[in-house]
């Protein structure tokens, strides 16, 4: 036993060593320039990364002001919301075939497709971006091509007659974009492109879009049109139709466009979200929504987003939901009040976001090394810990609205084949330099969530 556990270290250390080698020549030629256009891209979209990212003061103190703002102008629609209410239940509950006042849309998602080191370092560098972090020790801007991507899709209908969009359910942010007509960028070439003038209902805007990812901002411009997800229409929705959209970065992507499902303080021009535009048209009666998602075996089907109810009740066990506050608009934010690996608490109360938009788990830096210290596993100067597969890793126990909520210590183990082609085990968690959780795929694949606007809360299920 002893022996062969040796030669077995020391296979994974020669991988790593080997790997890590070749990348340390090239990320240490690549990072200087990817600080250098960060920076300049800072200058140039200091207000909007703040406002997306890590948010100044100002930014804070605005976005607080204006919630204030429009809850006073929610109060004074109030009652005559109440009134409108009882008829939009009916009208809903004709809308919509099953006559439960809400609907479902089938979420996609590639089963089977095996994860490369490539692909992994690749999301993780879109996601760093996403919440703009520089990202200097994984770049992958030229070499990590994004052959496949791990995330979850859907189906979205934009005009009449519908055009239709394979998009990202982003709960990460807030905007709706799709490639434009104008765009020749090569990701908008190998995807479906919105035209205004095929669509009768199109509305002209023509304000300017900008949302900056790792490779280069996507640039575009507004417009609106009816949008239809699950069956359900939203009329006048405002989007982002893109004219640039540089890099590799969307090239092979499995969606066209983004569905953002996040509060409208972190949308990109103050665009009203779908989402609210659902509520506020009485498309749906009951202003939440809920996502599903299975992983594992050869369906395609990878779960379910539900707008307009809680009831996921296929896809959850017999447990209830338990809800915690949202604790700040913007990002699904919350308390997450512990967590343990096995009995060993790593960390006290901590804020997280639940992300739909990402297959990862990230955690804040101190936590992210106690994890490991915990794992034992080998860290990367990529930032990954690598272990063997066959290792056995204690369950973690995050602690939400007083409840625990137990994820098996296998789950977080990624299967990944490195360059060299052999297969190893990576820690779903990563460090993406934020202070708080990001709780991708991997955490979602486990508990259903419910976002409910109205009540201003985030509830989790375990799904069975
Ligand atoms: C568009 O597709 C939806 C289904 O998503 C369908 O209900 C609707 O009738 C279609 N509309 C048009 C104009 O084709
Ligand atoms: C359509 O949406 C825009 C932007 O949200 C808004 O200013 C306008 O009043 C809306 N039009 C209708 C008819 O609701």
């Amino acid at each position: 036993m002893r022996p062969k556990l040796l030669l077995f270290c020391a296979l994974v250390c020669l991988i790593v060593v080997l790997t890590e080698g070749r990348q340390r020549k090239v990320n240490s030629r690549r990072s200087l320039g990817l600080r250098q256009q960060r920076l300049q891209r800072n200058v140039r979209h200091g207000s909007r990364l703040a406002a997306r990212a890590r948010p100044s003061r100002g930014n804070r103190l605005s976005a607080v002001n204006k919630r204030s703002r429009r809850s006073q102008r929610n109060r004074k629609t109030n009652a005559n919301a109440k009134a409108k209410a009882s008829k939009a239940r009916a009208s809903a509950a004709q809308s919509v075939s099953d006559g439960s006042g809400y609907t479902s849309l089938p979420l996609d998602f590639q089963q089977n497709f095996v994860r490369t080191t490539n692909n992994l370092r690749f999301e993780k560098s879109f996601l760093a971006s996403r919440y703009g972090q520089s990202f200097a020790t994984t770049t992958g801007k030229t070499t990590l091509r994004n052959t496949a991507n791990m995330e979850y899709t859907c189906k979205m209908n934009i005009g009449t007659p519908n055009q239709s969009f394979t998009v990202l359910p982003d709960t990460g942010s807030s905007n709706i974009w799709v490639p434009g007509p104008k765009c020749t960028d090569k990701a908008c070439k190998t995807h479906k492109r919105y035209h205004p003038g095929k669509s009768s209902t199109y509305i002209k805007d023509g304000k300017a879009f900008v949302i900056t990812y790792g490779s280069g901002s996507v640039k575009g411009t507004l417009a609106r049109d009816t949008v239809r997800v699950a069956g359900l229409a939203v009329t006048n929705q405002t989007f982002a139709m893109t004219k640039k959209e540089p890099g590799t970065t969307f090239t092979a992507s499995n969606f066209d466009g983004i569905l953002g499902l996040g509060f409208r303080s972190i949308s990109v021009d103050n665009v009203k979200t779908l989402v609210q535009n659902m509520c506020s048209q009485n498309v749906i009666s009951n202003c939440v929504f809920s996502i599903c998602m299975k992983g594992g075996g050869s369906s395609k089907r990878g779960g379910v987003l539900v707008f307009g109810s809680t009831d996921t009740s296929a896809y959850t066990g017999s447990e209830a939901y338990t809800y915690t506050p949202v604790t700040k608009k913007g990002y699904w934010q919350f308390d997450l009040q512990g967590f343990y690996m096995g009995d060993t608490k790593v960390s006290g109360s901590t804020q997280a976001i639940v992300d739909s938009g990402t297959s990862l788990i990230a955690a804040p830096k101190s936590i992210f090394n106690k994890i490991n210290k915990i794992l034992g596993c080998t860290v990367t100067s990529s930032g990954e810990c690598w272990m063997s597969c066959a290792k056995k890793v204690s369950d973690l126990t995050f602690v939400i609205g007083g409840k625990k909520f137990v994820l098996a210590g296998n789950k977080l183990k990624l299967k990944v084949r490195t360059t060299k082609g052999h297969t190893i085990c990576i820690s779903a968690v990563s460090d993406m330099g934020t202070n708080f959780w990001i709780l991708g795929d991997a955490f979602i694949r486990h508990f259903c969530t419910v976002f409910d606007v109205t009540r201003n809360r985030i509830g989790f299920a375990a799904s069975s």
